[in-house]
């Protein structure tokens, strides 16, 4: 497609037909005829050898038919861009062909000029589709939301699914990455079945990326963590850091569930986050491990990504005022308490913000969600305190 001309392979099964096609373009400047097949199975091997850019294909033939030959083109030749001619105009036919792929359907007999502009027509769609999806591709990079806390049960699984599928829900491509090695529970709240997960992953480009990710039903898609706890102490720090640059380009919020220690691997999360949102539950035996964690991010210079989200408010009598000033540091957000509806949640895999979306967690669920979605993101300069992470935490 890199040629100016646009290459065609003609394929009927009557010489006579595809002479008339030949001499019909001739004279484009634009076109090229590449070569002549009269059946579907010299067609599939002539796309292989030829590449060209497109195919005009009969349907009625000897041996394999136009539109099964159609089905397998993209097989041999994945960018060429079959267009079916036939005398069959019935709607049943043009059905046929389009299901299997044809890019348009010509019946027969055509002038010269509904065939070149047809042809012309098909190319540059494909193009312009080409170079939208490039730029799509190039352009895009994800924000990093990391869900961390610096206890367990605090609530990171159900705001980090919850901010997912609401910003889903707000035209956004997003990656929900289950970072909790041993015991992830990311797809039991969305009731997914794992088909793949992490531990398949070869991250060695053999398969991309984006076929080892599960797809919810709202369009989220979840990078699930390996099934057993045996097969999540082979992901490093490394695998981490891959996984997130090879994710970025293909989503515009990843957002990463995470275990409530400081391991290597949520470590590399950290790090790579434009946003650290650290959970706590307001009460005052939580409120050494948060000032302790926020030591840590301090030291490694994170402290500015960091946006305390203090969940199950309401649950005791202590006031988030008063957690705050503790920590002398901000609440960012304050998450109301309701075991009723997390738990209904939880039981029937459905998101809180689906499940009850007028509840006034599932408001300030989406609430969040609208709020990083217009903040400004955050630059990753902590990159460069790595070495002091690393030295840190490093794997024993
Ligand atoms: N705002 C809330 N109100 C009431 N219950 C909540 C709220 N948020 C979470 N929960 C409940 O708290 C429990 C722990 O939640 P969750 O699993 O999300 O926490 P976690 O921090 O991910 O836990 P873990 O450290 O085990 O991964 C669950 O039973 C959940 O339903
Ligand atoms: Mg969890």
């Amino acid at each position: 497609m890199a040629n100016s001309r646009i290459e065609v392979l003609i394929v009927d099964d009557v010489a006579e037909t595809r002479h008339n096609i030949r001499k019909l373009l001739e004279f484009e400047e634009d076109i090229s005829i590449v070569g002549e097949a009269g059946d579907g199975n010299e067609a599939l091997r002539l796309a292989q050898e030829l590449q060209p850019d497109c195919i005009l294909m009969d349907i009625n033939m000897p041996g394999l038919d136009g539109i099964s030959a159609t089905k397998r083109i993209y097989q041999v030749a994945p960018n060429c861009l079959p267009i079916v001619i036939s005398v069959q105009g019935e709607q049943e036919y043009l059905r046929k062909a389009m299901l299997a792929g044809a890019r348009d359907y010509l019946v027969k007999p055509f002038s010269g000029s509904e065939l070149v502009n047809t042809i012309r027509q098909v190319y540059s769609l494909e193009q312009a589709r080409r170079s939208l999806q490039q730029d799509s591709q190039t352009n895009r990079s994800a924000q990093v939301i990391v869900v961390f806390s610096a206890k367990g049960g605090v609530g990171k699984t159900t705001i980090a699914t919850n901010l997912a599928v609401s910003l889903r829900k707000q035209q956004q491509e997003v990656i929900l990455i289950d970072l909790d090695l041993q015991f992830g529970d990311v797809p039991l709240l969305l009731d997914l079945n794992v088909k793949r997960s992490m531990a398949d992953w070869h991250h060695d480009g053999r398969e991309a990326i984006e076929d080892f990710l599960l797809k919810h039903e709202s369009g989220l898609k979840v990078f699930a963590s390996p099934q057993t706890p045996e097969q999540g102490e082979l992901i490093t720090g490394e695998h981490i850091s891959q996984m997130i640059t090879e994710l970025q380009p293909l989503a515009d919020f990843l957002v990463i569930d995470t275990p409530q220690f400081f391991h290597e691997t949520t470590l590399q999360s950290l790090e790579l986050a434009h946003k650290i949102l650290l959970v706590a539950t307001p009460d005052l035996p939580n409120l050494k491990n948060v000032k302790c964690c926020l030591d840590v991010l301090t030291k490694l210079n994170m402290a500015d990504k960091v946006h305390i989200v203090a969940n199950k408010v309401g649950s005791n009598g202590i006031k988030v005022e008063q957690f705050s000033s503790h920590l002398q540091q901000p609440v960012w957000q304050k998450v109301p308490y309701d075991l009723r509806l997390t738990t209904q949640a939880a039981i029937q895999g459905i998101p809180v913000v689906d499940l009850n979306p007028k509840s006034s967690l599932s408001r300030r669920l989406v609430q969040i969600s609208q709020d990083l979605l217009r903040a400004e993101p955050l630059s990753q300069e902590t990159r460069s305190k790595i070495p002091l992470a690393r030295m840190l935490f490093a794997r024993r």
